[in-house]
C-alpha cells in the first residue's frame, strides 16, 4: 500500500500520540503562544466527534448576516494565510498568522482543557464542547484509522478496541479527554453539545448554540443551515471542502453504527469502563449512555 511505516506516522508529545503530517512537535511547543481574544469562538471535540460538521454549522450561524461576497473575502483571508483554524496543526508560524485573521475566528482543537493554551481561559472566549457516545466514536475513528495513509492500519477490530480503551491513539483517551473537560463543565463561558442531539433535532441544537454564542439569526436562516450541513449535503460537496479527506470524514453519519461490529464482551467491557471513569459526572449525563446500551 502507499501508507508509511506506523512508527514514521506518529510522534508522542507530553505523553500522547499524534499524526507526523498534521501536527509537529515544534508546533506544539510554541502552542501556548497562542493569544485568544475574547470574541473567539472555540470549538472542541476529541477526535471523531463530529467536529467537521459542528464546525461547518457554527460557521454558517456564525455568518449568516454577511453576505456572499464578504463571506468569500473571509475565506480568502483564511486561505492567503495558509491557517485552516485547527490550533494544533501545521507549522509554528501558525499562531503568528492567527493574529492576523479578522474577528470573529472559529478555533477548533481536538484538545483537553490541560492541554490548551492559557490565554483561552483568560479571555472571554466561548468553548463550545461536543461530545458523542464511546461506542460510535470509537467505530468511526476505527474506520478513519484504516482508511486514511497518514494513519496506521489495524489488522483486526480487537486489536484496536484494546487501543482505544487504553488510550493509544491519536489524541489520547477518550476517557480523559471528558474528565478533564468535565472539570470546566460549570464555567459559565463553557457549554457542551451533544453529536446525538444535533442528529436528533439539528435546528434545536443550532438554536441552543447560537444563544450561547450571541448569533441573532432567523427561522429562515436555521433551516437553510439545517439543509445545508445534512450529511447527505456535505458529503455531496466533500471533495470540494476537505479534499483528500473528504470520504475518510463523511463515512456513515449515524448513531448506532456501534452495533455492526461491538461483540457482546466489548459492549459489556465499554459500559464498564465508561461508569468506572466517567459515571456520575456531569458530562457523562450529557452523553446519555443508557439509550446506547
Ligand atoms: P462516522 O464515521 O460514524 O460516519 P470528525 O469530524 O470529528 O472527524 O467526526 C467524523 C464523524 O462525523 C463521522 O462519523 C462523520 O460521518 C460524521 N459527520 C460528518 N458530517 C456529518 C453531518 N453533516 N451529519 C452527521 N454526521 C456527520
Amino acid at each position: 500500500s502507499d501508507k508509511m511505516a506506523p512508527e514514521d506516522m506518529l510522534f508522542s508529545y507530553k505523553g500522547i500520540l499524534y499524526p507526523i503530517t498534521v501536527c509537529r512537535p515544534e508546533t506544539l511547543e510554541v502552542l501556548h503562544t497562542f493569544e485568544a481574544r475574547s470574541d473567539d469562538v472555540i470549538l472542541v471535540g476529541y477526535p471523531k466527534s463530529g467536529t467537521n460538521w459542528l464546525e461547518q454549522m457554527v460557521k454558517e450561524l456564525a455568518d449568516a448576516k454577511y453576505t456572499e461576497e464578504e463571506m468569500k473575502e473571509r475565506i480568502n483571508a483564511e486561505k492567503k494565510l495558509e491557517t485552516f483554524q485547527r490550533l494544533e496543526f501545521g507549522d509554528p508560524g501558525i499562531y503568528e498568522r492567527m493574529k492576523q485573521l479578522p474577528s470573529r475566528r472559529i478555533i477548533v482543537t481536538h484538545l483537553r482543557p490541560d492541554l490548551l493554551p492559557p490565554s483561552i481561559f483568560q479571555s472571554k472566549a466561548k468553548i463550545l464542547v461536543l461530545v458523542r457516545n464511546p461506542k460510535d466514536t470509537a467505530v468511526s475513528y476505527y474506520h478513519f484509522y484504516n482508511n486514511l495513509p497518514l494513519l496506521p492500519s489495524y489488522d483486526s477490530w480487537d486489536e484496536y478496541f484494546a487501543d482505544f480503551m487504553n488510550g493509544k491513539l491519536t489524541w489520547g483517551s477518550y476517557f480523559d479527554h471528558l474528565l478533564e473537560w468535565n472539570k470546566y463543565i460549570d464555567n459559565e463561558r463553557i457549554m457542551t453539545i451533544s453529536y446525538e442531539e444535533l442528529k436528533e433535532d439539528p435546528i434545536l441544537g443550532m438554536k441552543k448554540i447560537a444563544s450561547f454564542f450571541g448569533f441573532s439569526l432567523c427561522e429562515e436562516d436555521f433551516s437553510r443551515i439545517a439543509k445545508k450541513t445534512s450529511f447527505k449535503a456535505m458529503k455531496e460537496k466533500s471533495s470540494e471542502t476537505h479534499g483528500k479527506f473528504g470520504d475518510a470524514l463523511f463515512r456513515k453519519g449515524v448513531v448506532g453504527n456501534w452495533r455492526d461490529i461491538f461483540s457482546k464482551a466489548q459492549n459489556e467491557e465499554m459500559y464498564q469502563k465508561f461508569q468506572d471513569s466517567l459515571g456520575g459526572t456531569k458530562i457523562a449525563s450529557k452523553i446519555k449512555y443508557d439509550v446506547y446500551c
